[in-house]
């Protein structure tokens, strides 16, 4: 096995708060351990381009606290093709690259494992995502700012919701996942949650809106972006049902991937930094470094971009009994 002297950190996909963070643990990590760290601009678009810059100690300075990415970030087309990766290959080699962290979800892994798979680069994995899609890991970085961000925007639609008899759909971020929606209507006692791996009975959904009313006079219904029918519809259908209602959507967007990342995610994206150095010193390839039961552990790429057991049905049961 060559001895890695060289590594690049990149991150791909939604950015996500902490992601920061994790440059700054690996950066730091790398030096510590003597090793050259360069940082990749733009994910894998920079890889193809060229974009590829020495970082020192000081480069990471006073970023843990930041959202966003300070390296960019991009859903890249051209790393999709054989020619792109080729071209990205040719431009580690030149930098005497030996191997690269990438922070991400799971096109950012996909992505890493075609590389592996074509041009057998060591590479290894750190969560990076709002959405918490990613099986090998309790949580990605970036899920509990994005969830905390969420239930800040509902308790404050709650308070208008309640000043005016209201019912809210709420439509939240998550593409193909249910986990923002479903953690985040259980902290704002919503009344219903609609995400996409499970499927709705409209009609248990209305009478338990119907029932509710005895109780409450607000009523919040979260849904997740990648819901089967979305916020428009079912905010349509609770009209239809219900005339009498007043009913308002609310679309949360890109609100919910900024902002200061929340300790759990600083410490969370350190973790993995440093686990992930030391994993690629100790020889590991083709994983991305989670955290199970407050543990750090190693998943192969293609297990953890498969998170459908994530979602625990006893959270919706929750849901359900609390929404009286
Ligand atoms: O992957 C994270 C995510 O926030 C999804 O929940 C959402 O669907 C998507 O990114 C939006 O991506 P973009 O910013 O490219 O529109």
């Amino acid at each position: 096995m060559k001895t890695i002297k060289n590594i690049a950190v990149l991150t791909s996909g939604g950015d996500a708060p902490g992601m920061n963070a994790g440059i700054r643990a690996v950066v730091r990590t790398g030096i510590y351990n003597n090793l050259n760290v360069f940082g990749v601009r733009r994910g894998y678009d920079g890889l193809v381009k060229g974009e590829i810059v020495p970082m020192d100690a000081k480069s990471v300075a006073n970023i843990i606290q930041r959202g966003g990415t300070i390296l960019k970030t991009a859903r890249s087309e051209e790393f999709k093709s054989y020619e792109g990766r080729k071209q990205a290959y040719e431009n580690i080699k030149k930098l005497g690259i030996d191997a690269l962290i990438v922070i991400g979800g799971d096109g950012t892994f996909t992505g890493a494992s075609k590389f592996i798979e074509e041009f057998d680069v060591p590479i290894l994995g750190m969560p990076g995502t709002i959405d918490n899609d990613l099986a090998g890991t309790d949580f990605t970085i970036g899920y509990d700012t994005a969830i905390n961000t969420v239930v800040d925007a509902v308790d404050k639609i709650r308070d208008t919701a309640e000043s005016h008899d209201r019912v809210f759909v709420i439509e939240v971020m998550g593409r193909d996942s249910g986990l923002i929606a479903l953690r985040s209507g259980i902290s704002t006692g919503a009344e219903a949650v609609l995400i996409p791996e499970l499927n709705v009975d409209y009609d248990a959904i209305m009478k338990r809106l119907d029932k509710s009313r005895k109780n409450k006079s607000s009523r919040i219904i979260i849904v997740a972006e990648g819901d089967k029918e979305g916020g428009e519809v079912v905010a349509d259908k609770i009209k239809e049902n219900f005339p009498h209602y007043d009913v308002r959507l609310s679309i949360l967007g890109h609100i919910q991937r900024g902002g200061r990342p929340s300790c759990m995610d600083r410490v969370l994206a350190s973790r993995l930094g440093v686990a992930s150095v030391e994993g690629l010193l100790e020889g590991r390839r083709g994983e991305m470094a989670g955290l199970i039961c407050g543990q750090v552990q190693f998943t192969p790429f293609n297990k953890a971009i498969k998170h459908i057991d994530k979602i625990n049905e006893n959270l919706t049961r929750i849901v359900e009994i609390l929404s009286l």
